[in-house]
């Protein structure tokens, strides 16, 4: 078990680049099963998570080869339909093996994931959408046995749920649908921009689909894909944090820059912190912003949603900053309601926040001060180190491994944007305490 140390009051200044992302590279790893052909990826993020998909894919067979951010996949013939326990109950995510399994081998063996902080996270919609293409669905000892004797025949299905649509769920039975019999047709689909890399890499390897971005994805079947190269769009949620960062701690003159980033996939993250008066500024190609805090911060409101909404990933972070600016701001979650975890840890460190069924409001406080606080899952743990960064003195951030899920190199980028943070061993740390 690791924690970071961060001593908090110094400027951050200079500037940073932002990795490929995470939840656009998960789905784009899974779906290299859907050819025997090598596959090459590159900006895969290095963080646990990317990390674990590559060892399921090596467990069922596929080769794989990590070269700093490019990473080779071969699914030859013969690879096994069965995803040990072991690795899947370690990220949620695994879900999206679903889809290219069971349109490449017809069958698969998948445990049931189990839920997490944030909420229940329940995979019915992803199961119903597979069951309309034909293949029956059995629970048995903990995991899902899917199997589809006569293949995968092309259906229009609605995926929209009580939530709303469904990311990881739209991206299986774009999988499921790319080599299925037919033309299937996605209602109500997500229209995420890693819902979009994912429709553009499977459109590279061969598939036919159209509408990806919209709410209405169209898939015609093929007979089979071909290998291809890729690169992974740049990771909007890190860059959100990065920017919030820098409306915090930001040099206020020069403020932070950022780079390899996609405007087109931030404007509603920095609309809201200009909204708060604080200072966005993108080159002309929109691949990198200049961000800035600002001279009288003022709070705002955030209701997530889908996209092009105000993304639910993007909320623990911007709490932070509310926790320090003057007034009152609301932020409500209406795709995972529970996901509130940071607010009690920003409590210990003198943040004014009152949570009711799903809805946090911020009393904005002069300061912050550094304390021991825990982290419990990757966003909210990127909110306490928000936090540690602008707090008086220092804090002590315990299960790192939260983090380290979903930022790459998260402490070494801060390090060279002058904030004073280090990674140590935590001795005492223990998941009881
Ligand atoms: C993706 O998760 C992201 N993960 C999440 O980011 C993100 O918070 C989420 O989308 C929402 O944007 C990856 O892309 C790897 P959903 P996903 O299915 O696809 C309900 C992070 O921090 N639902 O879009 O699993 C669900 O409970 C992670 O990087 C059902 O009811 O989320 C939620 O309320 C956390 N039934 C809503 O839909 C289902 O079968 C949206 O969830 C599936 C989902």
């Amino acid at each position: 078990m690791e924690k970071l140390i961060v001593q908090g009051g110094k400027r951050l200044h200079g500037s940073v680049n932002i990795s490929g992302s995470k939840n656009a590279s998960l789905p784009i790893l899974a779906a290299a099963l859907l050819t025997d052909e090598p596959i090459r990826i590159s900006r895969v993020p290095d963080v646990s998570d990317t990390n674990y998909m590559i060892q399921i894919l090596s467990q069922l067979g596929a080769s794989v080869e990590r070269s700093s951010g490019t990473v080779r996949i071969e699914s030859p013939d013969g690879i096994s339909s069965m995803a040990s326990y072991e690795q899947v109950r370690k990220m949620r995510a695994s879900i999206c093996l679903l889809g290219p399994m069971m349109a490449r081998m017809h069958r698969c063996t998948l445990p049931l994931p189990g839920g997490c902080v944030i909420g229940d996270r329940p995979v019915d919609l992803h199961l119903r959408a597979i069951q309309s293409l034909g293949a029956r669905v059995r629970v048995k000892g903990g995991n899902m046995i899917i199997e589809a004797p006569n293949g995968l025949v092309g259906t229009t299905i609605d995926m929209r749920g009580e939530n709303g649509p469904t990311v990881l769920g739209t991206d299986n039975l774009m999988m499921a649908a790319v080599l299925a019999h037919g033309t299937t047709v996605i209602e109500s689909a997500a229209r995420e921009p890693e819902v979009v890399d994912l429709a553009n890499f499977l459109i590279r390897m061969g598939a036919r689909i159209e509408g990806a971005g919209s709410r209405t994805i169209t898939i015609h079947g093929v007979e089979r894909l071909h290998g291809c190269d890729h690169t992974v769009i740049p990771d909007r949620i890190e860059a959100g944090t990065f920017m919030v960062a820098a409306a915090m701690m930001g040099d206020k003159e020069k403020g932070v820059r950022l780079n390899r980033i996609c405007r087109e996939h931030m404007t509603v993250i920095s609309d809201l912190l200009v909204e708060c008066g604080h200072s966005v500024k993108y080159n002309d190609a929109g691949t990198s912003a200049v961000v800035k805090p600002a001279t009288e911060p003022k709070g705002g409101k955030i209701v997530t949603a889908p996209y092009s909404g105000y993304p639910t990933d993007m909320q623990a972070q911007m709490t932070a900053l509310f926790a320090l600016t003057p007034g009152l701001s609301v932020v409500k979650d209406t795709i995972f309601p529970q996901r509130f975890m940071h607010c009690a840890e920003l409590g210990r460190m003198g943040a004014n926040i009152k949570v009711d069924s799903g809805t946090a409001v911020i009393s904005g406080v002069e300061a912050l001060s550094g304390a021991p606080v825990r982290a419990s899952d990757l966003r909210a743990s990127a909110a306490l180190v928000l936090a540690a960064l602008a707090a008086e003195g220092e804090t002590e951030i315990r299960r790192l491994h939260h983090i380290d899920r979903g930022y790459e190199l998260l402490d070494d980028k801060l390090l060279m944007l002058g904030a004073d943070v280090r990674r140590a061993p935590d001795v005492n740390n223990c998941d009881c305490d």
